[in-house]
């Protein structure tokens, strides 16, 4: 250690105290999923790690968070060989192979229903990680097993990999897991991408891979990716525990992350039991995942079983069904939506993708059609993760025949024939029929009456379109001046060329208007949101209605007072002035809000306000921390925090020991999980209704 004088020291005792703060706060984050502090608060101390080493650069320790970013960039990665080869499992596909393969592990083990680790398998790549006395000192990928190659610059740059180990590690360590780009960071980054025609990734599996063997660490600093510890390769210098689940934990107690949903089962039915439960999580996960790892928990009797030439006795990966297939694309339509966006819609040959059959998927607009290079006939890629919208990911160009047709966008709107125009750099293409095109009309109806709107149920998309078609509906205002008879009257199909068209009939007309008129009390958010204003969703009309006592006082309000709102930018304060600027908006707003006797089919839709209610409600949660997971069926995600925050409680993302209770939606996952295993109140969206009606913020219905 250098002779330093007093002040120096302390100065060097607040740098290392604030590595170790940080590095603990890390941990916390991604290791236990129970941050200690607020981002901000992080950010705060990270700065003054930063200052401290701007002012004293003799201070440099390799485990300040301050030294993940920075290094520069290689000319090429050098390769590494693995001390111990990074092995790939056998693949099962079918219940009779698991099993067999229970069969092979009772024999081996003997006694009893065998006891094995069961794993998500991460689709990500691999990496083995060195820690020597405890630092991050080598990342190498698998490569072909024997030899990778070195991407350690790469690997710091992942946040989730510790630069330090804590508690009581090894002299040595070589772990193994995989690194992944979770799912909402691989769409965020495609969408970007596509908005500044850069290059998009196929999946996140090669997101990851591609972001990992980047040459420039500065590159892979700003992908999202992170990182789960599956399995120790060596170490030295420490008794390790016996079974594979407590290395896992034990991993965890150094502040290496272990995939959450990792357990400890027993027997065939066991396993069955874990494949089928992931089987259902994986749509709801934020990663994907392609199969589940089945590992003999026991590590005695793993090394009793050894390897084969290539892959562990011991392990299975029960794949699961693919999530991308090959298929071909038959036709592209172009579909006009209520803003008049026209987005080109590919007709496929249906294929079984993700849980589902799909025979369509977005094509987004013209720049995704041209950075894809796809053609009419061409074989493509279909990726369905997740509850995203199917999408194409690639073209397989090695099945191309040359019969293969370009594809032509519009000149002019398929539905009304006016123009389409894109405006200077924006990728999206637009009817400007405006109000004479139905598809915009209808999509803006189908939008008005759907559940997170004005919820007026029976709307289906064929009764939208006849009425539409009709002419008996040509704003959302006229939905409120339909008469029995105007809707008993519909036709819903033609019943072929010699059968009677089918007519709604007067008992369907009935429920329909008595829906209609149930819609007639609603908050400001739903009824902004309904309204269809460019840019506006839900969480910005709520962020709205929050503001604004009233509409007449939302309407008048200027740009730059919007502007001063959270999470509204220059363009949606535009679009909201012009939106109720627009003569014709206001006649429709002015219809769907008048009371009859004010004005000739004034609908009297009474719109209510939310601040008021929310300020004058009591905070009677202060203090309590919720934790939502899975989705309601009766509001969004951002109506619930907002509630939740209105009654004084915490809405926070993640489960710990502080969550006061749990609101489980509709496919609840992992968080759902974990306040079980921890003891947690879960409380169901009827309890949680319930409790919003009890303290005066939801009508009583
Ligand atoms: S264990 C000796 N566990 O799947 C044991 N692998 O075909 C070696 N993978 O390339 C691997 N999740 O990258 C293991 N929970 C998990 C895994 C997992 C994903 C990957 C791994 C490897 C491939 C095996």
């Amino acid at each position: 250690m250098p002779k330093q004088n007093t002040v120096s020291r302390t100065k060097f005792e607040r740098y290392q105290e604030l590595i170790e703060t940080l590095n603990r706060w890390s941990k916390a984050y991604y290791v236990d999923d129970e941050p200690l502090v607020p981002d901000a608060e992080y950010d705060r101390l990270y700065q003054e790690l930063e200052a401290l080493e701007r002012e004293n650069p003799e201070f440099a320790d390799p485990a300040s968070p301050t030294r993940r970013v920075g290094d520069a960039p290689l000319s090429a990665f050098a390769p590494v060989t693995h001390r111990f080869p990074l092995m790939s499992i056998g693949d099962i596909f079918e219940d009779s192979e698991l099993t067999d393969f229970n069969r092979r592990m009772l024999e081996a083990e003997g006694v009893g229903a065998v006891e094995y680790c069961a794993e998500p398998k991460l689709d990500g790549l691999a990496v083995s990680l060195i820690y020597e006395d405890g630092l991050l000192v080598q990342a190498a990928t698998r490569g072909d097993g024997k030899t990778g190659e070195n991407v350690t610059a790469n690997a710091r740059t992942i946040k989730a990999i510790p630069l330090k180990l804590h508690g009581n590690y090894p002299k040595l360590l070589d772990v193994r897991g995989e690194v992944f780009m979770p799912r909402d960071g691989f769409e965020a980054w495609n969408k970007k991408a596509r908005d500044l025609g850069g290059k998009v990734f196929v999946n996140p599996r090669n997101a990851a891979a591609g972001s990992l063997r980047q040459l420039n660490p500065k590159i892979t600093a700003q992908r999202p990716l992170t990182f789960n510890a599956y399995y120790i390769g060596y170490a030295e210098g420490a008794e390790l525990p016996p079974t594979q689940y407590e290395r896992l934990q034990y991993l965890k107690s150094l502040g290496i992350p272990v995939n959450p949903l990792v357990e400890v089962v027993k027997g065939e039915d066991g396993l069955r039991n874990y494949y089928k439960g992931m089987g259902e999580k994986r749509q709801s996960l934020n990663y994907d995942i392609d199969g589940v790892v089945l590992k003999v928990n026991s590590i005695a009797v793993q090394e009793r079983l050894g390897f084969t030439a290539k892959v562990p006795r011991w392990a299975v990966a029960y794949k699961f069904p693919p999530e991308e297939m090959i298929t071909r694309l038959l036709q592209v339509e172009f579909q006009v939506g209520r803003t008049g966006a026209v987005t080109p819609v590919a007709r496929l040959n249906p294929v079984y993708v993700g849980g589902v059959t799909v025979s369509n998927a977005t094509l987004h607009n013209e720049d995704e059609i041209r950075r894809l290079g796809v053609k009419i006939g061409d074989y493509v890629i279909v990726r369905r993760a997740g509850d995203v919208i199917p999408q194409i990911a690639g073209v397989v160009l090695e099945k191309r025949d040359g019969h293969e047709l370009d594809i032509a966008f519009p000149q002019t709107c398929p539905e009304c024939g006016s123009a389409i125009e894109r405006l200077e750099g924006e990728s999206v293409a637009r009817c400007t029929g405006g109000l004479i095109c139905p598809a915009q009309l209808r999509e803006g109806i189908r939008h008005f009456v759907s559940r997170d709107a004005m919820d007026i149920e029976g709307f289906g998309d064929r009764i939208v379109e006849e009425l539409v078609g009709s002419k008996k509906v040509s704003s959302v205002a006229d939905l409120y001046a339909l008469t029995e008879s105007d809707l008993a009257s519909l036709t819903l199909d033609t019943g072929g060329l010699e059968k009677k068209p089918r007519l709604l009939g007067v008992a369907t007309a009935r429920k329909l208007l008595k829906n209609i008129e149930n819609s007639k009390h609603v908050p400001l958010n739903r009824f902004v949101y309904a309204l269809g204003i460019r840019d506006v969703g839900q969480s910005t009309a709520l962020t709205l209605a929050h503001r604004y006592h009233s509409l007449s006082e939302l309407m008048a309000a200027t740009e730059g007072e919007l502007m001063e709102l959270n999470d509204i930018g220059k363009i949606c304060a535009e679009h909201i002035v012009d939106f109720f600027k627009e003569p014709h908006n206001q006649d429709v707003i002015s219809r769907l809000t008048a009371r009859p006797e004010e004005l000739l089919f004034g609908a009297g839709v009474e719109v209510f306000s939310i601040a008021e209610d929310f300020a004058a409600a009591p905070k009677p949660l202060a203090g309590k921390t919720y934790v939502l997971t899975g989705t309601l069926s009766s509001m969004s995600r951002s109506e619930a925090k907002s509630y939740l925050q209105a009654l004084g409680a915490t809405a926070a993302g993640s489960v710990s020991k502080k969550t006061t209770a749990v609101i489980a939606g509709e496919a609840a996952g992992s968080k759902l999980t974990k306040a079980q295993d921890l003891g947690i109140e879960i409380l169901s969206e009827d309890d949680f209704t319930a409790m919003l009606r009890e303290y005066g913020l939801l009508k009583e219905s």
